[in-house]
């Protein structure tokens, strides 16, 4: 290993579920399957790169140890050529079902197939082909990321889309066999939503129809959304005429392509990629990883709004705690028990005079991360541009204006996620800050009382590996862009 991956090396998640090596990147088929969770991924194993994709498999009881099982699907068929792609899975009498998008390119010339698996184990998976062999008429081949349900009347499934006219939208197919799908209509009307809409998602929580998706277009006044590449969420009007306008589902720079499943205790629970579709080679390269998913979320409904909160599960991973009431603070803070790369930090501020504050992260000589809440504006702002290696930004996310806030932070070595507000404001982003950078202090520009810390060290999840899986080589696999 180069003296770039030795120092890159301690980037990589503790808690989060990254790749071996190679790339990472949407989660696929989540699925609670014969008493296990089970969290496909986009895995390119030969490179940190996009490619080829193969779906990544992952299985656990708990959400806490993991084994990594080998690849579930692999691009070795005519239809799934450059990239067995994202998509989703379905049980049916007691069988595992998966449709994806085969990917195939003919020099510029791209098809996109959606195509079936199935396995008895949930762990062997045959290729049963494609079943919608091609877009409907209107629409290009960027037709991709298939996300199935099964109702009363039969099966359905949205899939992200392209109009001719250049611009995204998501469309629903219906089925009666998992075959001969027909077009039901276009989900979302208008072309604000850029030049491709991928991976949505369509569930019903809490009495709610709510659909996510991710749409693909360029920063600037004319773009409503906190990046380029952006994840949202709309909810069905309550005359089900159609969906409301879409708010944002994560305000930080690295979080797409979120996918959810329904959990044993009829929970919604959703992963999303950590990464950002534009940057592949992030500095944790150099060790011949790159990206992970978020931690899994639970989803909650309430007053118009979706709210994310860390599953309750990835609570057995704290260590022991520290705890804090009624702090007033002026000027900087620090306390001695609390830094750390790898640890959970609960916080709930109030303010009497509208003093910003700063909550500054993975502090170091050279590099910080800064969080700062600004009452007055209403605003939570993420500044990653100190962070350390990568490429930074400054995020920002509206609240509702209060005196008091509350901040839930998980930070994971190269992770960071912000649950603000009980969840209804979530920021994630990647840092990749210099080795032995662990400081956490607050800063406020006046005066601000701590009503209540905790805080923990988290330990790692187990993630056992596969033979198989582990014995793939780095190499140079049949290159593809992004889709
Ligand atoms: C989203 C995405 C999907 C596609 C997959 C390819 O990040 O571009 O639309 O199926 O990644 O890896």
């Amino acid at each position: 290993m180069s003296k770039e991956a030795i120092a890159a090396a301690h980037w990589r998640p503790a808690f989060h579920l990254s790749p071996p090596q190679g790339l990472m990147n949407d989660p696929n088929g989540l699925i609670y399957f014969a008493g296990r969770y089970h969290v496909f991924f986009q895995w390119n194993p030969h490179a940190c790169a996009h490619g080829a994709k193969s779906w990544g498999h992952a299985s656990s009881l708990n959400l806490v140890d993991w084994t990594l099982h080998p690849p579930a699907l692999e691009p070795d068929d005519w239809y799934d050529s450059h990239g067995c792609y994202s998509g989703s899975a379905l049980e049916i009498d007691g069988r595992l079902w998966l449709i994806y998008t085969g990917n195939v390119r003919d020099g510029q010339e791209r098809k996109s197939y959606q195509c079936l698996a199935v396995s008895d184990d949930g762990i062997h998976f045959t290729k049963q082909g494609l079943v919608l062999p091609h877009p409907p008429e209107g629409y290009t081949t960027h037709f991709r990321d298939p996300k199935l349900w099964q109702s009363e009347d039969g099966f359905h499934m949205v899939l992200g889309a392209q109009r001719s006219n250049g611009t995204g939208t998501v469309l629903h197919f219906y089925s009666q066999t998992l075959e001969n799908w027909t077009l039901r209509g276009e989900l979302l009307t208008g072309n604000q939503y850029g030049y491709m809409c991928e991976c949505p998602d369509l569930f019903t929580m809490q009495n709610q129809q709510i659909m996510l998706f991710c749409p693909q277009g360029q920063e600037g006044d004319n773009w409503l959304w906190p990046n380029a590449n952006a994840s949202c969420y709309c909810s069905m009007d309550q005359d089900k005429s159609g969906f409301a306008p879409p708010q944002t589902l994560d305000y930080g720079p690295d979080f797409y392509a979120g996918q959810t499943m329904q959990g044993p205790n009829g929970e919604r629970m959703m992963w999303g990629w950590m990464g950002r579709p534009e940057q592949s080679d992030t500095p944790s390269a150099a060790a011949g990883w790159t990206h992970c998913l978020s931690v899994p979320r639970v989803l909650d409904w309430q007053d118009g709004q979706l709210s994310q909160q860390p599953h309750p599960a990835l609570q057995a991973l704290r260590g022991n705690s520290l705890q804090l009431t009624g702090q007033a603070i002026h000027g900087e803070w620090q306390h001695p028990g609390l830094h750390g790369d790898c640890c959970e930090l609960d916080i709930t501020l109030s303010t009497t005079d509208n003093s910003a504050c700063h909550i500054m992260l993975r502090q170091g000589r050279h590099c910080h991360t800064r969080l700062s809440w600004f009452p007055a504006e209403g605003v939570l702002e993420l500044d990653t541009r100190l962070s350390g290696a990568g490429d930074g930004r400054i995020s920002r996310a509206p609240l509702p204006s209060s005196t008091q806030m509350r901040l839930h932070l998980l930070l994971d070595r190269s992770t960071l996620e912000i649950f603000a507000n009980d969840g209804k404001v979530v920021l994630s982003a990647c840092l990749f800050p210099d080795g032995g950078a662990n400081g956490i202090s607050l800063l406020t520009e006046g005066s601000t009382c701590i009503e209540q810390l905790s805080f923990w060290p988290i330990k790692a999840m187990n993630v056992q590996e596969a033979p198989a899986a582990s014995l793939l080589a780095m190499g140079d696999a049949s290159a593809d862009t992004q889709a």
